[in-house]
């Protein structure tokens, strides 16, 4: 789009409130049809700037231009005529008015002094067609799921002829389903020409959705980059303005002895076809194992396998020196293979209960949490506080559910779980996926205190980084092969996603 004029252009934006300058000469160029997304740690500014540009505040200094015109916004009225519609963080609809109704509030269609729903819901059909966005008119607003509320806030906005869409955290609320549609009615958006301006704190998403990304950090825009030329890491330096922890192990390790050893382990459906093709490989003591791959070509079976979480296979999976390949789950889990599942809402945690009986899963029939075939509550609290002191786990005691706690603290107390019984091997699958970059950094330092411990780890995850930094050996998985061992001191993320993708492959002994 170069040479197009840019569809905002702020300048110089300052604004003050008492004891704080919310906006710090900010600048920031959006460009017609992309998808623009600004991230920042909270209090970082971002709202503020956006209520400037849809009107609702004034700045003290600084100039706005939308589509190139010089803009004096009095109110959100005035944005709306130059193009501009904003969805709050907070919604702004009436529960007990239909869709239609909310969608036409403020401006309707007039027939005479009438307002003509009958066209105003033809147009809310053939915007909800065009931008792909499904909504019936008809509905009331409190019987909708939050997703769908969003839509109606997205029409309305586009019923009042925005151009350019302001979005302020859009995805706080959704569920990761809610955020996958609300993704693709983003992109159908763009594809029909709108603007979008998108406020995250959550770099997987900007990464993954936007166009260009601006940075904000206390009041001002540090950096604008394109989401192909940085990291999630260096995306978060920028946010917090200093380094962070790197995931990098030092020196090796590795010792001889042999953890966990897979030899030729295949796995297939029920009607015979083939999801892992005779997989072989080691796991030493003091070794992480990582395993790279695009979601989907095995990942799974792998670790269900190692787990004896579907029934196998052929092949041979051994523990030390014991033949675990048709032992049951909990037989695995007692002889010393600690797992961090992937879904740790489902697999790893039961939400509704106290942290204390999670503190036990998996673990439930042994001490200290059994004492003969009883319960040992006792015991368990006790063991459950030295998991949330050792590893760190915010939480107000152990008694309280585990969904109250955040992502991060609930890997945290899982990877507690898992090393305070301290197993040979660990598996870890995307152990640190969606959480803070805190709890990421102390997920990291169990994993390399494992290592160093002398236990064996395979890490699967998609977090190439991740792998490359923690790993001392390195697979890639694609279409249920291992296609490829890698050195992770020299191998490249570019290299990495050659053999992912299946354009390179490596033959492979074994
Ligand atoms: N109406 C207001 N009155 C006083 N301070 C405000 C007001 N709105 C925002 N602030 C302050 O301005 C700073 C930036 O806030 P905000 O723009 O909401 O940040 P973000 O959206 O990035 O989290 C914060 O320190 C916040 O407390
Ligand atoms: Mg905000």
């Amino acid at each position: 789009m170069s040479g197009s004029v840019p569809a905002v252009q702020l300048e110089g934006i300052t604004k003050r409130f008492p004891g704080v300058v919310a906006n710090n000469r900010v600048a920031l160029e959006v460009s017609p049809g992309e998808v623009h997304a600004i991230v920042g740690e909270n209090g970082a500014g971002k709202s503020t700037l956006m209520k400037i540009l849809y009107g609702m505040q004034r700045p003290d200094e600084g100039t706005i231009r939308v589509n190139g015109a010089e803009a004096h916004f009095r109110s959100p009225k005035d944005a709306i005529a130059a193009g501009i519609g904003m969805v709050h963080q907070h919604f702004m609809l009436a529960d007990n008015l239909t869709v239609l109704e909310n969608v036409v509030l403020g401006s309707e269609p007039t027939l005479g002094p009438v307002i003509d729903f009958a066209r105003a819901k033809e147009r809310i059909k053939k915007l909800s067609g065009s931008y792909g966005l499904p909504l019936n008119p008809d509905r009331l607003v409190e019987d909708l799921a939050v997703g769908e509320r969003q839509r109606v806030e997205i029409i309305k906005v586009l019923y009042r002829g925005a151009r350019i869409l302001i979005l302020d955290e859009p995805t706080a609320v959704l569920v990761p389903s809610e955020v996958d549609d609300l993704f693709d009615h983003l992109r159908e958006l763009k594809q029909e020409g709108v603007t979008v301006i998108f406020i995250s704190h959550k770099l997987e998403e900007v990464l993954v959705l936007a166009d260009t990304i601006t940075v904000m950090r206390a009041g001002r825009t540090v950096a604008t980059v394109k989401p192909q030329d940085v990291s999630r890491r260096q995306l978060a330096e920028l946010m917090v303005g200093s380094e962070l922890p790197r995931p990098e192990t030092k020196e090796s390790t590795v010792r001889d002895e042999v953890a966990m050893s897979v030899t030729a382990l295949t796995v297939r459906t029920p009607g015979g076809r083939v999801l892992l093709d005779s997989l072989s490989f080691d796991i030493r003591r003091g070794q992480v194992v990582g395993i790279a791959g695009v979601e989907g070509n095995g990942q799974r079976e792998l670790v269900e396998a190692i787990m004896g979480l579907a029934p196998v296979i052929e092949g041979r999976i051994q523990l030390g020196d014991r033949d675990i390949t048709h032992w049951p789950t909990r037989s695995r889990r007692e002889a010393g293979i600690g797992y961090i599942p992937e879904d740790r809402q489902d697999m790893g945690l039961l939400l509704p209960s106290p942290l204390w009986e999670n503190a036990m899963l998996g673990h439930q029939t042994k001490p200290p949490f059994a004492r003969g075939p009883w319960i040992d509550v006792a015991g368990a609290r006790d063991r459950t506080r030295q998991v949330v002191d050792g590893f760190r786990v915010a939480t107000p005691g152990v008694d309280v559910p585990a969904y109250a706690l955040s992502g991060g603290n609930q890997q945290k107390l899982i990877v507690g779980r898992e090393m305070i019984a301290e197993p040979l091997v660990l598996i870890a699958a995307q152990p640190t996926r969606g959480i803070d970059v805190g709890a990421q950094a102390a997920v990291w330092d169990q994993i390399r205190r494992a290592r160093k411990a002398g236990l064996g780890v395979l890490l699967i995850s998609a977090d190439l980084e991740e792998l490359i930094g923690l790993s001392d050996a390195l697979y890639v998985i694609f279409r249920g092969r291992l296609v490829a061992k890698l050195d992770p001191q020299t191998v490249t993320p570019q290299e990495l996603g050659a053999y992912m993708t299946g354009a390179r492959q490596e033959v492979m002994e074994g």
